[in-house]
C-alpha cells in the first residue's frame, strides 16, 4: 500500500507529551504515509448531553478519522497504573459514533511513562479495552519507554538505540501488514 493514512492517538493533552513524541517517531520510523494526529480534547462523555444535543462534532470528526485510517497508532501514558481518563473518554464518545470503524483496524500500541515498568500495565489496559473494538493488534515486544524523560532530546526524537530498535521492528511489521 503506497501512502497509507496512519491516524496517531495520544492519550495525553500535554504539549511536551512524551507518548506524544513517541508515536511522532514511531510515525517518521514507519516512513511514507499520510499522517494524521487526533484531537482527543473532548468534553466528557454524557449520557444527558448525547441525548439533549448529540455528540460532539469533534468526537464525529474523530470516529471519521478512525474511519478513514488504514492504521492506528497509539501512545498510552500510565496514570496511577491505568490509561488517562483523556484516551478513554475519547474511546468511549467514539463507540458511541462509529464502533463499527475500528474492527479489524491494524493497531500499534505504545507508551512512554516517567516510572520503572514504561507503563506497562496502561498499555495493557490500552489492549483490553480496544479488544473491545475488535481492532487488529500488531503485537510483539513491547515499546514501553520507561523514565521517558531520558529518552527523548530537544527535538522529540528518541535517543536511546534499544528502544528506537524496537520501534523500528514494530513500524517494519505494521508495514508488512498493510502490504
Ligand atoms: C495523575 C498522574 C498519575 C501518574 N501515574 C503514573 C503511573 O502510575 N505510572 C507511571 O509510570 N507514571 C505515572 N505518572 C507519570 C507519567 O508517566 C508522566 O507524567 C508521563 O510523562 C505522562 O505522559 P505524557 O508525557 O505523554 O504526558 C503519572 C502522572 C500523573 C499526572
Amino acid at each position: 500500500m503506497s501512502n497509507p493514512k496512519l491516524l496517531l492517538i495520544t492519550g495525553s493533552l500535554r504539549e511536551g507529551s512524551f507518548n506524544r513524541m513517541l508515536v511522532r517517531e514511531a510515525a517518521r520510523m514507519f516512513g511514507p504515509a499520510d499522517v494524521t494526529e487526533a484531537d482527543l480534547n473532548l468534553p466528557l462523555y454524557n449520557g444527558d448531553v448525547e441525548t439533549s444535543e448529540g455528540v460532539p462534532e469533534k468526537a464525529k470528526t474523530l470516529a471519521a478519522q478512525v474511519a478513514e485510517a488504514d492504521a492506528l497508532i497509539v501512545g498510552s501514558p500510565e496514570y496511577n497504573k491505568g490509561i488517562t481518563g483523556v484516551l478513554k473518554n475519547a474511546l468511549d464518545w467514539a463507540s458511541r459514533v462509529d464502533m463499527p470503524a475500528f474492527k479489524g483496524k491494524p493497531t500499534v500500541l505504545l507508551s512512554a511513562s516517567a516510572g520503572r515498568t514504561g507503563g506497562e500495565t496502561a498499555l495493557f489496559m490500552a489492549q483490553h479495552c480496544l479488544s473491545q473494538f475488535q481492532v487488529r493488534f500488531i503485537l510483539g515486544q513491547g515499546v514501553m519507554v520507561a523514565a521517558a524523560s531520558n529518552h527523548f532530546d530537544e527535538n522529540g526524537s528518541l535517543t536511546t538505540d534499544t528502544y528506537r530498535e524496537l520501534l523500528q521492528t514494530r513500524m517494519d511489521e505494521l508495514r508488512a501488514e498493510l502490504g
